[in-house]
């Protein structure tokens, strides 16, 4: 089985960490993001997998290789420019050896889901389809591809980011192609795969299902839903085959230095090498390698790249810090704020009041 896996995005919104690490592989619960994906894919009888890249293709080439320390063949693909989802999938097709009816995976590269990927394969194929989505019901649907259905699971429409969808259900971003349909997508341009291929597929009268499903989902593009995700895999709520220890409150990666008068909790993940003192309160946070955080300091919600330091008592929330960031002591980093790479904050520099 094969899937292919568009991992070409710049991560713009968990800037800056994604301004040398592409989102896929940002660490997470343990591991890059991407390698929970590839082994679930591996659970899943996929033994080959494509990876349509474009921004920093290195930094996975790095730490995947050939696939083989994770029982696969793993291809690379880059774009020299983005092509789009569509463009992405359209330009990997020449690596795929699928025959023409077989089914192909295809992944977007930053989704968090505990569906069963055999079941999606297995409607696909019992009905014969051009495409079968994942659907997923969500509260606010503005953000997401919007697919209505009909009573036999058929997909009617697909709307794209609209701000007045006609339904919660949406695209989850894993999908399977039927492989001559990829051959259909123009070559060598630019194509959004929800804003042109699924729409002229429904035009022309191609059977596309939706496999709807109820498990465990998240976008992961958010600074808290990153931090969410991370958690709900160390703690367990979701379980994945590339975490690294038995899932609980906290996991410490090697050599992570954790005094005992402080406390870590709520899925949080402690770096290698990474020091916290006592009197120090990390919650729901991903904490990369290097990183100090001094006595008395909390951590809430937010995610701090490496080699980064946190002064004595500062408070950091909801908040995206950087790499090499030196934050001195008595600071009040709160609410959305993100510090660029190697800033320097000095003692009691930022201090923060909600609006009344
Ligand atoms: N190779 C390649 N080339 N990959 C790309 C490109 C490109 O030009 N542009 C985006 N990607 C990859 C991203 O890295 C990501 O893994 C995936 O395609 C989707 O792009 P996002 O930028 O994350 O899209 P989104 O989250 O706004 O919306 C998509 O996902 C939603 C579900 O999370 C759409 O597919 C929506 O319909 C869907 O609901
Ligand atoms: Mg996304």
């Amino acid at each position: 089985m094969e899937a292919v896996v568009l991992v070409g995005g710049q991560g713009t919104r968990l800037q800056p960490l994604t301004l040398r690490t592409p989102k896929p592989m940002l660490p997470f619960a343990g591991s890059p993001f991407l390698s929970h994906l590839i082994t679930r894919l591996r659970a899943a009888d996929v033994d080959h997998v494509v990876l349509a890249t474009s921004y920093r293709p290195e930094v996975f080439h790095e730490f995947f290789g050939s696939g083989r320390d994770f029982g696969m063949r793993i291809d690379f693909v880059t774009e020299t420019a983005p092509l789009g989802t569509g463009g992405g999938i359209r330009n990997v097709a020449r690596r795929l050896e699928s025959g023409p009816d077989d089914p192909v995976l295809v992944f977007n590269g930053d989704v968090l889901s505990g569906h069963d990927i055999r079941a999606q394969l297995e409607m696909h194929r019992r009905r014969e389809a051009a495409v079968t989505l994942h659907l997923v019901e969500v509260d606010d649907a503005r953000a997401f591809g919007c697919v209505p259905t009909d009573s036999h699971a058929r997909v009617t429409g697909f709307i794209e980011k609209s701000d007045s969808p006609v339904t919660n259900r949406i695209n989850a971003g894993c999908y399977v192609f039927t492989r001559k349909v990829i051959d259909l997508i123009p070559e060598g341009r630019v194509v959004s795969v929800e804003r042109e291929t699924f729409p002229g597929l429904l035009e022309t009268g191609e059977m596309m299902l939706g496999y709807i499903d109820t498990s465990y989902w998240l976008d992961v593009g958010t600074p808290a839903a990153f931090a969410k995700g991370s958690a709900d895999i160390v703690t367990g709520v979701l379980e994945s085959p590339a975490l690294i220890a038995p899932p609980g409150e906290a996991l410490l990666q090697e050599d992570a230095i954790v005094h005992s008068g402080a406390v870590v909790n709520g899925g949080s993940v402690i770096g290698p090498r990474t020091k916290v003192d006592a009197g120090a309160q990390v919650t729901r946070s991903v904490i990369a390698d290097g990183v100090h955080i001094a006595a008395g300091a909390t951590v809430f919600n937010s995610l701090v790249g490496r080699r980064s330091k946190i002064g004595q008592r500062t408070v950091v929330a909801n908040a995206v810090i950087g790499e090499g960031v030196s934050i001195g002591a008595d600071n009040e980093l709160t609410g959305g704020v993100r510090i660029w790479n190697d800033a320097e904050i000095a003692d009691g520099a930022i201090r923060f009041s909600p609006l009344p």
